[in-house]
């Protein structure tokens, strides 16, 4: 029923993306995106090449380490569970938070809003989503915040824009939704405005079909279930890393081949490449060890030792257990070797 709608929608997200590309890629060569700047740098200097070719043929083996993270407080503990999810792998703050004009995350201005990405089609602003009652969600019933976060509906009833990941937190487990409400109303209040979202697209009838049972939990006993669940569901990374598709979210035949391009994000002068984190071994992570992925996720450090630009939420993949970083590590692993067309042209 979505699917003509969701065609258009697509079409004209990959052609926005990709002329943003261009634009950026023609302006800016000093874009400091993925693969294209390391190259330069290294062949600037023809002895630092070598260096650097052999270096990324096989770097030092590297030993992930980190003080121990404890294991997510039991599902009937609402606020613990909630405030681990939050402030975890769902890394809600990542867009929801206050941020100066560095980009960078500003104290007391937690879940206060104003994250902003402008594109052709729309200019989003993350609201507030304190408990303030004027300009937060005080007011909300616990309804009405589950169904703005699984079906992107508003209080007042109205469709939000993109780019929160609404088809996949569709899935969130009914006791996970009820701990994440539960954490979200126990934040300081924070009286702050922020401008609504200007949408210049035409929005789909719904982003998800309406969620009318209760969304079971999934144990996380079955490893490969539960990796995907916090991966997938509710860290969303499959959202930046698979290529938009035609007719749905994501092309999911080339789950984690990334490539796509986000022009400016939080206002960073950059813009920012999802890399490919499929198995493939040259363009992917299938020659990285386990420790390297790690390390990638929570420190944001690539392969190769490069610091990742911070458009990814490394602050708040950092609180993720020790146990399910695991998991994820190895749902990760699943994706099969595929490729996606880089936005950027080659030259630079
Ligand atoms: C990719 C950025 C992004 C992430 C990550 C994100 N959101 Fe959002 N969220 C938005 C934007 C943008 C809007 C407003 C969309 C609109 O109004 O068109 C929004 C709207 C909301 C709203 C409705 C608030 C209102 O006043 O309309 C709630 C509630 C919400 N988000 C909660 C969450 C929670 C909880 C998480 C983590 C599980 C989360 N969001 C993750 C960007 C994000
Ligand atoms: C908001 C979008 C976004 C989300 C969500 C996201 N990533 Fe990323 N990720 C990126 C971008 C962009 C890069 C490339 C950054 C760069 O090149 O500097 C990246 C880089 C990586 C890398 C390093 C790859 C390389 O070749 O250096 C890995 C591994 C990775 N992400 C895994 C994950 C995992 C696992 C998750 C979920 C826990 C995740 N990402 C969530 C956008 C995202």
């Amino acid at each position: 029923m979505f699917t003509n709608t969701f065609t258009q929608l697509y079409r004209l997200l990959a052609a926005c993306l990709l002329a943003v590309a261009l634009a950026a890629c023609s302006q800016d060569a000093e874009m400091p995106d993925s693969s294209g700047d390391v190259e330069a740098e290294a062949g600037s200097e023809a002895a630092d090449e070598a260096v650097a070719d052999e270096a990324a043929a096989e770097p030092e083996p590297y030993v992930f380490d980190r003080p121990f993270v404890a294991p997510s407080p039991p599902l009937t503990d609402l606020v613990g569970r909630g405030e681990y999810l939050v402030e975890g792998i769902a890394g809600c703050g990542n867009c929801h938070s206050g941020r100066d004009e560095t980009g960078e995350l500003v104290e007391g201005l937690e879940y206060a809003g104003n994250f902003v990405i402008e594109e052709p089609i729309f200019t989003a602003y993350a609201p507030n989503i304190t408990p303030d009652p004027e300009t937060g969600i005080g007011n909300w019933t616990d309804e009405q915040i589950e169904r703005a976060i699984r079906e992107g509906i508003r209080e007042d009833g109205t469709l939000m824009g993109p780019p929160m990941a609404f088809a996949y937190y569709q899935d969130i487990s009914s006791t996970d939704m009820a701990a994440i409400i539960a954490y979200l109303r126990s934040v300081p209040a924070v009286n702050r405005e922020v401008p609504e979202s200007i949408i210049n697209m035409e929005l789909p009838p719904a982003w998800v079909e309406p969620v009318t049972e209760p969304v079971p939990d999934i144990p996380p006993s079955d490893r490969l279930a539960y990796g995907r669940y916090l991966t997938h569901t509710i860290g969303h990374c499959t959202q930046c890393h698979t290529p938009l598709a035609e007719e749905s979210i994501g092309d999911f035949s080339r789950i984690g081949s990334g490539m796509n391009l986000y022009p400016a994000p939080f206002g960073f002068e950059w813009s920012a490449l999802a890399a490919n984190i499929t198995q493939h071994e040259t363009l992917g992570i299938g020659a990285w060890t386990d420790d390297e992925i790690k390390r990638a996720i929570v420190y944001g450090i690539s392969r190769d030792g490069r610091e990742l630009l911070p458009f990814m939420g490394y602050s708040y993949y950092e609180k993720v257990s020790d146990e399910d970083l695991d998991l994820i590590v190895e749902y990760v692993k699943t994706f099969p070797p595929s490729v996606a067309e880089a936005p950027v042209a080659e030259e630079h």
